[in-house]
């Protein structure tokens, strides 16, 4: 099958979280299962890879038609057109503008405006998120009275519910979708454009990055007012758990760490240990338990909670290395207890290598969510023999596995409760689980057994993808 993946973050061009992972790893695993998959995504003026330009086309939008080059470049085996309009994507980042809505609605248009200066039909466009939802709204609306866009099937992946795509009434006029579409049945949403819903309302299939996910978001409590829409949708509904690159992220081979290590040789993993210890000032002592947190700085990773835990965590007599960026809110108090030197470590940057050394050099990673659609963090960890502490909620709860409750196929430490004292409680549980030494070898080789390579769940999209084409 021929399918073209939408994407505003595509690793190691682009990457801000966890959709930059998805993008730079499941179109490489669908190419090894024999389909031909390409790549398309804005050229951002971060990007300084060699390209090969393939000409330029018009995207009509905003009442002009703008010429836009078509580059391309290999990721591997995988093709990737780029975008490259400068007035909108020659920027040092990918979001964050006051003209997002401009950006990613014509990324969204470009999408199948490229295809003709490709000379390349896909039989299905995959799209990620709301940034390039937009793209099957045009599909079945305004491109379906062409018979080489309407047999084109639409998949939408929702890898954050809560990040919508609103705009005002400005932006839907800028778009130029046909005006019956701004419709409570369509893409407005309260008075406002939703991207997102767009992509709900138009694709022929919806999935998001996990089961449990999939069935949380059908719920007032995570479905961020598209609930509803969502449960009326169940039946193209579906959840599918993200992989992790298994080139990129594998401690036997991992460039990035002092001590390569495999399951079978798990005692080098200290050796990392000590290296992050030194590298963060902190006492290089093996038998104190060291965890690592590597994510966003925000609401949604459970900040709200950490926060206000970190002293009684401390007093367990533990070290803490946290590396992230995010909100000014949480970083400031995580600046202050970093200052305090008491074992807390904060790096406030983004750092791709230095986030392998932590997940190599921790004993346990930390993720106390709020609302997680995957998370690729402790699928990482559980690769590394880190052991993850997490909160019972999406991917969070269909990878880690509370020993405590399943000593066979326990791989980590689970609390329910988002609240400060359960956090406290299960750092507790699992830091005097450490100290005992029983079973904190095989936790680690449980950890290290379960596989998050990408191959069942692209086998799962392949499969969508027929789902989508048959309508
Ligand atoms: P999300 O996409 O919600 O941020 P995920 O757990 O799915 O969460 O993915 C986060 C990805 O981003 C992981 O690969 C993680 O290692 C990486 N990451 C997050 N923050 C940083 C940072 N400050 N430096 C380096 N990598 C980071
Ligand atoms: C989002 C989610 C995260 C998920 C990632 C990739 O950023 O927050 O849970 O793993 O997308 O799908």
């Amino acid at each position: 099958m021929k399918i073209l993946f939408a994407a505003a973050e595509a690793y190691p061009l682009a990457k801000v979280g966890g959709l930059g992972d998805v993008a730079g790893s499941l179109p490489k695993a669908l190419r090894e299962l024999g389909h031909d998959v390409r790549i398309a995504m804005p050229r951002y003026g971060t990007i300084r890879e060699a390209t090969k330009e393939l000409g330029s086309f018009p995207v009509s939008i905003g009442g002009a038609d703008h010429d836009s080059k078509l580059r391309t470049l290999r990721l591997g085996e995988v093709p990737v057109y780029l975008v490259d309009f400068a007035p909108l994507f020659d920027r040092t980042k990918v979001y964050e503008y006051p003209d997002d809505g401009q950006r990613f609605a014509f990324f969204g248009k470009a999408v199948l405006d490229l295809l003709p200066a490709a000379d390349w039909w896909p039989d299905v466009v995959h799209l990620n998120d709301w940034h390039s939802a937009l793209a099957a709204a045009y599909l079945k609306t305004s491109y379906a009275a062409q018979e080489r866009y309407r047999r084109i099937g639409c998949v939408l992946t929702i890898h954050n519910l809560q990040h919508q795509g609103l705009f005002g009434r400005d932006v839907f006029d800028w778009a130029g979708l046909p005006a019956e579409t701004w419709d409570p049945e369509g893409v407005e949403f309260y008075g406002k454009m939703n991207f997102l819903k767009a992509g709900i309302v138009y694709a022929d299939r919806v999935n998001t990055v996990s089961p449990t996910y999939a069935k949380e978001i059908q719920t007032e409590a995570f479905g961020f007012g598209l609930d509803g829409l969502l449960r009326s949708r169940a039946a193209k509904l579906s959840g599918i758990l993200n992989g992790i690159d298994y080139d990129v992220w594998n401690p036997a081979r991992d460039s990035n760490i002092p001590q390569k290590y495999s399951k079978s040789s798990l005692e080098k993993k200290g050796k990392n240990k000590a290296a992050l210890q030194k590298e963060a000032d902190l006492p290089a002592l093996s038998k104190v338990p060291l965890i690592g947190i590597v994510s966003r700085v925000t609401e949604q990773k459970g900040f709200d909670i950490l926060i206000p835990a970190i002293p009684e965590i401390m007093n367990l007599g533990v070290q803490v290395v946290l590396l992230g960026t995010g909100e000014a809110v949480y970083q400031e108090p995580l600046e202050a207890f970093a200052a305090a030197g008491k074992g807390f470590v904060a790096y406030l940057k983004y750092d791709e290598p230095l986030a392998h050394r932590i997940y190599a050099g921790s004993d346990f990673f930390l993720m106390p969510s709020k609302f997680e659609p995957c998370g690729l963090g402790q699928e990482i960890s559980l690769r590394y023999g880190t052991i993850p502490i997490v909160r019972e909620t999406g991917g969070l709860a269909d990878t880690v596995v509370d020993v405590t409750t399943d000593s066979k196929e326990g791989n980590g430490f689970v609390f329910q409760e988002y609240k400060a004292g359960a956090l406290v409680d299960v750092v507790r549980r699992a830091v005097e689980f450490f100290r005992t030494r029983r079973g904190w070898r095989s936790l680690q080789q449980q950890a290290m057994t379960r596989d998050l390579s990408w191959r069942a769940s692209a086998k799962a999209y392949a499969d969508l993808y027929k789902e989508a084409r048959s309508g």
